[in-house]
């Protein structure tokens, strides 16, 4: 389904036809699974207080609905209608704002708007050609004083071929998330032990 969209000149419409034949039985999401992710709950963070949180590329939810209930005032958004009706459905009486958007066209009112804003794992889904303004739009979201979090699969020898999707990030496009006023605070390679992606970045920036 990738391929054929990619090959059309089209980055983002699998994203909402994997969810639409996921929903009618005909396909499995690889990353649509219950739990909050992992490495996003490996970091601690702190209760929300009523902060505000930006999760991109929510999926049907997994990951807001863990902001949320740590009490961050969370809206998550991803381009795929599909997706967001799910997270609705899914999570019914959530807190968690969904809205369908684009990260490459999103509303206005979200920049410079987040406390804490979540980029996990979609950057990697996006093809080399339009990841320097995807990098570019989720750091834009961050409020001064805000974090960023950016968890995503590292390159290795072993995807040095291109196939993809994903294509893992590389150290010089975790550092270009450090741009209009973000600085980067801590990056560092952790071990994803038996997966297909077995290094990972996790990054923190802030403004
Ligand atoms: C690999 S999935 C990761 C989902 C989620 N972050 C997780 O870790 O479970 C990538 C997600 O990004 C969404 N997405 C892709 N391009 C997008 C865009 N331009 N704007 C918003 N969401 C997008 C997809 O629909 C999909 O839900």
């Amino acid at each position: 389904m990738a391929a054929s969209s990619l090959a059309a000149g089209d980055a983002t419409g699998w994203f909402e036809r994997l969810y639409a034949q996921s929903r009618a039985g005909n396909a499995e999401v690889p990353w649509d699974v219950p739990e909050p992710s992992a490495h996003l709950r490996a970091l601690d963070l702190p209760a929300g207080e009523g902060r505000r949180a930006l999760v991109v590329g929510c999926g049907p939810g997994r990951d807001a609905e863990h902001l949320a209930a740590l009490g961050y005032r969370t809206t998550a958004f991803d381009i795929s209608a599909t997706a967001i009706d799910l997270a609705r459905e899914r999570h019914p009486g959530t807190p968690v704002d969904y809205v369908v958007a684009d990260l490459l066209d999103p509303p206005a009112a979200w920049r410079h708007a987040f406390d804490l804003v979540l980029e996990s794992n979609n950057v990697q889904a996006l093809p080399r050609e339009i990841r320097a303004a995807a990098i570019g739009a989720v750091g834009a979201f961050v409020a001064p004083g805000g974090t960023l979090i950016v968890l995503a699969a590292a390159t290795t020898r072993l995807d040095s071929d291109g196939s993809g999707p994903p294509w893992p990030l590389t150290r010089t496009e975790i550092d270009a998330f450090a741009t209009d006023g973000l600085r980067l605070l801590s990056v560092s390679q952790v071990a994803a032990p038996a997966t297909t992606l077995p290094t990972r970045w996790q990054a923190l920036f802030t403004r």
